[in-house]
């Protein structure tokens, strides 16, 4: 079985057009230097999407996007915008837009149906807030499902990651044994390759990908600075050939 990790950074509003173009170059180069052939997902924002020609396997998605073609939903990018640039990743239900932008489960699962129909690779994030966790693991579990209602769990291209919001960009990492202990229950009921996300550094990101049931790793703060990203990489693709 191959021990390939799938590793994702959301920049979410971080870097310009310009700062994008820059870091995509160097984790161009810097995936070559180490020899990492396996495909890498980046999600810029939407101001800094393009089709980059690159020889290493940069994939290019859309942290956020509106279920249509076009027309008239101010703020928001559709198929249109993501086909000039041959986009067909997406991110959805990421903690930020759940709770800072309001967005509910039906209008997500909705989102989900339209990407899926599109024939999209959806990265779809769960994760419990603090309460909940405090609560207790059958909170925890009834929250998760709740996350995954109206969502087509045996989409051959989803991708789901679990991202505790108490993780995510607080630098308080999941312990192994809860993030193990969280991803069994997801994968019962959801049983797609599984990411975690939420704090991890190159510091920490080898023992994340060691947790069995942990199928790679998305990644926010420590993943901006691109040689960062790149050592992160590095011990991923180390990590591959160890066993
Ligand atoms: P941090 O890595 O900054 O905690 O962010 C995680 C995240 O939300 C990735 O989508």
């Amino acid at each position: 079985m191959s021990n390939h990790k799938i590793i994702a950074s959301n920049f979410k509003t971080n870097h310009t057009r310009a700062s994008t173009r820059d870091y995509v170059e160097a984790l161009d180069r810097g995936m070559r230097d180490i020899g990492y052939s396996e495909e890498v997902f980046l999600f810029p924002p939407a101001t800094a999407l393009d089709a980059f020609e690159t020889e290493s396997a940069i994939r290019i998605g859309a942290q956020n996007a509106y279920p249509t073609v076009k027309g008239s939903f101010t703020g928001e990018i559709g198929l249109e915008q993501l086909g000039e640039f041959a986009i067909e990743t997406v991110l959805i239900g990421h903690s930020e837009r759940r709770h800072i932008l309001g967005e509910s489960q039906a209008f997500i699962a909705k989102k989900f149906a339209w990407f899926k129909e599109q024939g999209f690779t959806i990265f779809y994030c769960i994760g419990e807030p603090l309460e909940v966790r405090e609560a207790g693991d059958e909170a925890v579990r009834r929250y998760l499902v709740e996350q995954l209602e109206g969502i087509d769990t045996g989409y051959e291209k989803l991708v789901v990651a679990y991202e505790p919001v108490w993780a995510i960009g607080t630098g308080k990492t999941a312990t192994p044994e809860l993030i193990e202990k969280t991803h069994a229950v997801i994968k019962r009921l959801c049983d797609r390759p599984l990411l975690y996300g939420g704090s991890v550094k190159p510091s920490n990101i080898e023992e994340v990908l060691k947790v069995p049931g942990c199928d790679g790793a998305l990644i926010g703060t420590a993943s901006w600075e691109v040689s960062s990203m790149i050592s992160m990489l590095e011990i991923s693709e180390k990590l591959k050939t160890e066993n």
